[in-house]
């Protein structure tokens, strides 16, 4: 048996910061940001909206496009590091809006791995023959933590939610292999130092912005230029196949020259890449099923085709999927 995806979906505001927007606030230029990083714009999601009103949406489009109802659903994971608060998780609260009555819900904080992670623990539920349905989602609201002052973080990231249903099947089609990992060396490359019980909010905390996405960018990106390759390598070898077999590579979208880099080193081209980070930014735990539901939207995966994603993020964290698409015909 196999864990298959058997719909997807993805909710991005409508409202966008372009490049220029951000020359008006910090000391940076469109050029420098496009150059560096590869984005054009991000989105951002307006003072009313929650991240459960962006998971919900993502959610109904993934339950639609699986054609089962939230009743059905056994189990919601919500992946996010800006869940709608410290606690209740804030699956529980989409949980009671989908109303999904029978599921378990929790959230699952690996932060730009997020998705892969949930899709990994998602895999692991449904080998239990009381679990025929997880919904994943991968959700952030980023421009709530994000200083609009710190021109190394606040070009980088957007808001969104991608959701996927799994449910399981043949062996036929769904996840080949997937795996995660971590290393907590790096926890302070990338973090939001206050709200925690180590450091509590004070005014103290609020004045010296410290509940804010504190990064060095250059320690990250050089542990994700080469974490990228590994994984693939890992998951590629683990199931006896090549970076020829590859018809869609669905990288986290953090910033265009580590995919390059990835994309050199696996010799795939761009028309076996997705790209979305030009419109979108780094959408953390939301990047990977963003761009995994907008190929299929956009046709770019047909029945049996063989996907492989990967992601790094906050902890620091990695991992990734082999999926070969598609569903078992007379459903699941
Ligand atoms: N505009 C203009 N100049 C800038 C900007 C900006 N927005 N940001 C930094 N600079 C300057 C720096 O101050 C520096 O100037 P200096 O040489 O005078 O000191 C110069 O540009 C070069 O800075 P670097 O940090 O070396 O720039 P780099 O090429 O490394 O790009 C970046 C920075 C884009 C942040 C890159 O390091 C990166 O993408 N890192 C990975 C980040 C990432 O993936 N984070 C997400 C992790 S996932 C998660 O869990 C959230």
């Amino acid at each position: 048996m196999k864990a298959q995806i058997l719909g997807w979906g993805h909710a991005l505001p409508e409202k966008f910061l372009g490049n220029t927007d951000l020359e008006k606030m910090v000391d940076t230029n469109d050029q420098w940001i496009i150059e560096r990083t590869g984005i054009h714009r991000r989105h951002i999601a307006d003072q009313n909206t929650s991240t459960s009103d962006l998971c919900c949406e993502a959610a109904s489009m993934a339950l639609s496009k699986a054609g089962i109802s939230a009743e059905q659903l056994d189990l919601i994971i919500v992946a996010t590091a800006t869940p709608d608060m410290v606690f209740p998780a804030t699956a529980c609260i989409v949980q009671a809006r989908l109303g999904a009555s029978k599921a378990a819900a929790f959230d699952l904080e690996a932060g730009c791995s997020g998705f892969v992670y949930a899709l990994n623990v998602g895999e692991k539920f449904l080998l239990s023959p009381n679990f025929h349905y997880v919904l994943i989602i991968g959700a952030e609201i980023l421009s709530r933590i994000v200083d609009y002052t710190d021109r190394n973080t606040c070009v980088l990231f957007g808001d969104g939610a991608g959701a996927t249903v799994l449910g399981s099947g043949s062996d036929d089609y769904g996840i080949l292999t997937s795996s995660i990992g971590s290393d907590g060396n790096g926890a302070d490359l990338l973090k939001m130092p206050a709200g925690g019980s180590n450091i509590p909010a004070s005014f103290e905390t609020v004045e010296n912005h410290l509940h804010y996405i504190k990064m060095n960018g250059k320690e990250v990106f050089r542990f994700a230029s080469k974490i990228m390759g590994q994984i693939c390598d890992e998951l590629l070898t683990c199931c006896g196949l090549s970076y020829a077999d590859v018809d869609l590579f669905v990288p986290h979208q953090a910033n265009f020259r580590i995919i390059q880099t990835a994309m050199k080193r696996m010799n795939i081209g761009m028309e076996k890449t997705v790209i979305n980070l030009n419109e979108y930014g780094n959408m953390s735990a939301a990047s990977v099923p963003v761009a995994l539901s907008q190929a299929a939207e956009q046709g770019r995966l047909k029945s049996g085709d063989l996907v492989l994603t990967a992601a790094f993020g906050a902890g620091l964290t990695y991992g990734g999927a082999i999926i070969r698409w598609g569903r078992d015909e007379n459903g699941i």
